[in-house]
């Protein structure tokens, strides 16, 4: 460790101003081109994004061999679910899909499997677990969280980062995970992006920063701040939080990348800084130590060292940082990764993405049509809907058609399951004929503006300005056709739900119903008098209330990724018992968010005049083919273990996940109705009893206070343990501590 040290503090004291600034620089290749890239190589720029192949070992050379001290460079890119901005890479499904798996084991096989194929390009990070909390789904980046929980979105990131880091980051298949956005970015006010978030640093602290903690605990060697601002001080330069709370208090021992251009935003948008020296002075003095994108940095930081405004020793302290990582990874020795030669969309990988897959389904409600056993009841199966057969909404953000890096051209590139693809594989092998409409498009105008209740009065009664008659009436003519196919069918499958314009940066959403035509359709269709499943392939939680109300079953996908549409047809077949659990609250109506369901106790019951208290489907909630009974439920104080017995009382084998839930009855701040605590997936052949152990720490039943200090207060706790966090799927004790 000594020795270590020595060789980056001799480092350090060889460089200068100009070397210490371009170390902190990280050149985004895919905006400044490879000319000026090369210019910033040989000033000894610290990092690049965004670049593959060829150019990106060009840069690497040069780092390593034109300049004076011979830094290598480091590369990150944004794989944040596989290494898919490579059209050639494994496609997981999307964040928030696979944290409706609750399962601690895939997602880090995900990130070992993304950080292979990331590492077989000779990249050495990836810009990797998003913890923010998706408690308002209106949040266009809802679909790249693990949902609106602090607990599970803390486990799953910690096995995320785990795979991705391996057990030694010199190793050839380990990179670097960053832990972002710090801080409560998701809770930006009224969802929108990069906004300021209105909150106390006592609500950072309870409900936050655990999944950060969590984070910095496994060893995750970067962390990235946020866009927006915390009550008023953007992230970028907020001292309190990256130096106070993240280095000094918990203790984060790696560096600190800036989230992108975010320096000239305390100039451009937050409006904070006058000027590139004030902005520059600012994010170093509050602990970035890596600035993703404003090359303006280095002239203006520069200049503020040598005008004596800003003590070197930041700097110093930042690339101490930097060289630190660089050396864990042991990039004078291997600068680039190696990674396993064909691993890049290898089979294996292919298979945990297909698991995943079917761990992100989850059935939400079944009348008893699914799932589908053969050609006896069911000859002929409408598959319709936009969603359908549309692989760049199955696969959502973050993907080479959403973010192309040079040389990577936007055509779908096998192989992939889309649903209409799943569905005809498994119905042809049953004799069961398939037949297909594209329904209406996934767009952000709603053309309707009246009410209906059939196809031919339709068009009467609807009220269409003259600017939307064209594309109306070609909208119409689509969902014609479907029902004209969909009425000799004995099923329809809809798959409805949003497309990557509609999530991601950008693209909150004020209202989150199924944009354009996609009620009516639903609409028309089930005055069809056929049995009818919807299908929601989205990026967060759409309004279903309609969708469910309208269909015998209704099945949420999200972005499966490549095997998505696999998956569900599986689980409509039966040949999947769906054991997919939602990680985020589905809303009645948009108006009804935030609904997720760790809510403080109310005087007025948390209820609107015009909209159910209840969310439409709730976290953790997620049917199968089978039924799970819960008893005999157990607290051992002195080991802070809970124990349940758990049957499966159906005729199939299934997979149940045992959630933990903690009310601290009594508390001198308010704490919320209940907070999951622990979890655990166990497979019951039918009719198997099991008995579940889950211990749980202590921060399940600890409070933050006013003055910001956490403690366990003395008293009355409940313990809950059962299927969803809905009462009424649980059994209570409640014990005294
Ligand atoms: C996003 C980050 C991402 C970065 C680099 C930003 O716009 O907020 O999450 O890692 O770009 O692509």
């Amino acid at each position: 460790m000594a020795k270590k040290k020595d060789f980056i503090d001799e480092l350090i004291s060889q460089m200068t101003v100009e070397e210490k600034a371009a170390q902190m620089l990280q050149v985004p290749v895919s905006v400044v081109g490879m000319d000026e890239a090369r210019k910033w190589a040989r000033k000894g720029a610290g990092s690049f994004l965004n670049v593959l192949g060829e150019e990106m070992e060009e840069l690497s050379r040069i780092s390593r061999e034109e300049t004076r001290l011979k830094i290598p460079t480091i590369f990150g890119i944004d794989a944040v679910h596989g290494h898919c901005l490579n059209k050639d890479a494994t496609i997981f499904p999307s964040q928030l899909a696979m944290a409706c798996s609750w399962n601690k084991d895939l997602v880090e096989q995900i990130g070992k499997a993304t950080a292979t194929e990331v590492a077989t390009e000779g990249i050495q990070w990836t810009f990797s677990p998003i913890l923010c909390l998706a408690r308002d789904p209106r949040w266009g980046r809802t679909n790249e969280t693990f949902g609106e929980d602090k607990y599970l979105s803390g486990e799953l990131g910690t096995a995320m980062i785990k795979g991705y880091q391996g057990e030694d980051l010199s190793d050839d298949t380990a990179i670097l995970a960053c832990a972002k956005h710090f801080i409560a970015y998701g809770e930006a006010t009224g969802a929108r992006d990069s906004y300021d978030t209105e909150i106390t640093m006592r609500k950072v602290r309870d409900e936050f920063l655990s999944p950060f903690r969590k984070a910095v605990d496994a060893g995750c060697a970067t962390f990235m701040t946020a866009y927006g601002s915390l009550d008023g001080v953007p992230l970028t330069a907020n001292e309190k939080a990256l130096r106070g709370l993240l280095r000094d208090e918990l203790g984060f021992d790696g560096f600190v990348v800036t989230d992108w251009d975010t320096v000239n935003a305390l100039i451009r948008r937050q409006k904070v800084c006058e000027d590139h020296g004030e902005a520059s002075r600012l994010a170093a003095q509050a602990g970035n130590d890596m600035i993703m994108a404003t090359l303006e940095f280095y002239d203006a930081i520069i200049k503020q060292v040598k005008a004596g405004k800003i003590k070197e020793s930041y700097l110093d302290e930042a690339v101490k940082h930097i060289l630190t990582v660089k050396l864990r990874l042991n990039m004078w020795k291997k600068p680039l990764k190696k990674g396993v030669p064909g691993s890049i969309g290898c089979k294996a990988h292919h298979n945990i993405s297909l698991e995943a897959a079917r761990d992100s389904v989850v059935l939400l409600k079944n009348n008893g049509v699914l799932p589908v056993r053969g050609a006896t009841k069911v000859k002929k199966i409408a598959v319709i809907g936009p969603n359908a057969d549309d692989i760049r909404a199955q696969y959502g953000d973050w993907t080479y058609f959403t973010h192309p890096v040079p040389g990577i051209e936007k055509e779908p590139v096998r192989p992939y399951v889309t649903l209409l693809e799943g569905i005809k594989d498994i119905a042809e092998s049953k004799g069961i004929e398939v037949c297909y409409s594209y329904g209406c498009s996934v767009n952000r105008k709603d053309y309707f503006k009246g009410n209906f209740a059939g196809i031919p009065e339709f068009m009467e009664q609807c009220y269409i300005d003259n600017d939307h008659k064209a594309p109306f009436y070609k909208e119409m003519s689509y969902v014609n056709e479907a029902a004209s196919i969909a009425k000799s069918c004995d099923l329809i499958v809809v798959a409805i739900g949003d497309n990557y314009n509609q999530a991601g940066e950008y693209n909150d959403r004020a209202d989150l119903k199924p944009s354009g035509m996609q009620e009516a359709l639903i609409r028309v269709l089930s005055t069809l008098n056929v049995p009818m499943v919807t299908v929601s392939i989205a990026s967060k939680p759409l309004i279903l209330t309609e969708a469910a109300e309208k269909s015998d079953a209704v099945i949420c996908a999200f972005n499966g990724g490549m095997y998505g549409g696999q998956a569900v047809a599986e689980v409509i077949f039966g040949k999947l018992n769906p054991r997919g659990r939602l990680p985020i609250s589905f809303p009645v109506m948009t108006g009804q968010v935030p609904v997720y369901y760790n809510q403080f106790p109310g005087w007025h019951e948390g209820r609107y005049v015009d909209c159910p208290e209840q969310p439409l489907y709730a976290f953790g909630e997620g049917l199968s083919y089978t039924r799970y009974d819960y008893s005999d439920l157990k607290f051992n104080k002195k080991t802070k273990t809970v124990t349940v017995n758990v049957t499966n009382k159906g005729k199939r084998k299934g997979i149940e996940v045992v959630q933990v839930y903690v009310n601290d009855v009594v508390s001198s701040v308010m704490t919320a109705v209940k907070n999951l605590a622990g979890f655990e997936r166990v497979e019951l052949d039918a009719g198997q009893t099991k008995k579940v152990s889950i211990k749980l720490d202590d921060e399940a039943f600890s409070v933050v206070l006013p003055d910001e200090t956490t403690v366990i207060e003395p008293g009355k706790f409940e313990i809950m343990a059962g299927h969803s966090s809905k009462d009424k799927d649980l059994i209570k004790v409640t014990v005294t501590l």
